[in-house]
């Protein structure tokens, strides 16, 4: 057999953390993330099942990749065969039109697109519920990028053998901006899955962000829900830089700061003080996402840019979610 199909997912950022996984179940993150899936990025994927493929093939922006970005490819594509009985092997194609080193997450794209060209292509009729649940399974935050707009993903509980993102709210409830201040062009971080790992086995904080997280997770909600930015602002922010002192903690201790990033999360600090709602988060990574009203982010891009250490910016909308295209548009 031949088939093929082609997706596109948007990244997301969370605008309440998620940091850990459960010591149970398979993947299960340990808190509760709420997430906001952007516009103006994509990542386009195409899978094609092939009975003449004597293995699984991954080619990335236009190179063939092996490793650890294959094994979790392979990883996905198993449970689309089990469930779909599909044997063949797969030739997955997939590239982003924004730079790989954007700072942006593009893994939640990647597994995202995955989800959704594999189970078509094999021929599952996938409710969105199960395309969030065959992303989580290899990477959690992927699982927010099958939803538009506003989505929360709950923590995983024992006995989960499913988990789905939910839709909170639609991309057209608020006009919300992500402006990301880039503050580095490559080299490549501590990957989240390992940093996340390191601060779980050894940070003496790590019980305390479990503990602390659901409830920054429910103001976030909140502050969404009510359209209040005095009320989404701070726990945005709290819960960043709360994931963010439980790994400083771990020993040794994962630092994705760099200046740059302090000298960012500084000039947010004063855009604020002029008036100006305009709140950070930080994912793994050194790049500071500075999330602010629609009308307010070509000037909070502008202040940004002056930044000693800033590279550039990008200006980010809520998106829609995953989906199968005709081609790779
Ligand atoms: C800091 O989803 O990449 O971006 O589940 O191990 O694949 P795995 O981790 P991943 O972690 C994302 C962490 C984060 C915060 C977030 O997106 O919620």
């Amino acid at each position: 057999m031949i088939s093929t199909k082609v997706a596109v997912a948007h990244p997301n950022i969370a605008l309440a953390k998620y940091w850990g996984k459960r010591a149970y179940g398979h993947n299960l993150p340990a808190v509760p993330s709420l997430s906001v899936t952007l516009a103006g990025m994509a990542t386009t994927t195409k899978v094609t099942f092939d009975d003449d493929l004597a293995a699984d093939e991954l080619v990335l922006n236009g190179s063939p990749a092996s490793g650890e970005p294959l094994t979790r490819v392979t990883n996905l594509l198993d449970r689309v065969r089990l469930r779909s009985g599909v044997r063949a092997k797969a030739r997955v194609e997939s590239s982003n039109d924004f730079p790989t080193a954007s700072g942006l997450a593009s893994s939640a794209s990647a597994f995202a697109a995955l989800a959704v060209a594999a189970s078509a292509a094999a021929g599952l009729d996938l409710d969105v519920a199960e395309r969030s649940d065959l992303a989580r399974k290899t990477s959690v935050s992927a699982a927010r990028s099958l939803f538009g707009g506003f989505c929360e993903l709950r923590a995983g509980r024992e006995g989960d053998e499913t988990l789905a993102a939910a839709e909170v709210a639609p991309k057209t409830h608020w006009d919300l901006a992500v402006v990301v201040a880039v503050t580095r062009e490559g080299p490549k971080d501590v990957g989240s899955s390992e940093g996340m790992k390191h601060t779980s086995l050894t940070s003496p904080y790590f019980p305390a962000w479990v503990e602390s997280a659901p409830a920054m997770f429910e103001t976030v909600k909140r502050g969404l829900l009510a359209r209040d930015f005095s009320v989404l602002g701070p726990a945005v922010e709290q819960s960043a830089l709360a994931m963010h002192a439980a790994a400083l903690a771990a020993a040794p201790a994962t630092i994705y700061f760099t200046g740059a990033t302090l000298e960012a999360v500084l000039e947010v600090r004063r855009i604020r003080a002029s008036g100006l709602d305009a709140y950070l988060t930080i994912d793994a990574g050194p790049h500071v996402k500075v999330v602010t009203r629609g009308e307010l982010a070509t000037e909070v891009a502008k202040r940004m840019e002056q930044v000693p250490g800033v590279l550039r910016t990008i200006i980010a909308r809520p998106g829609d979610g995953a989906r199968v295209v005709e081609s790779g548009a």
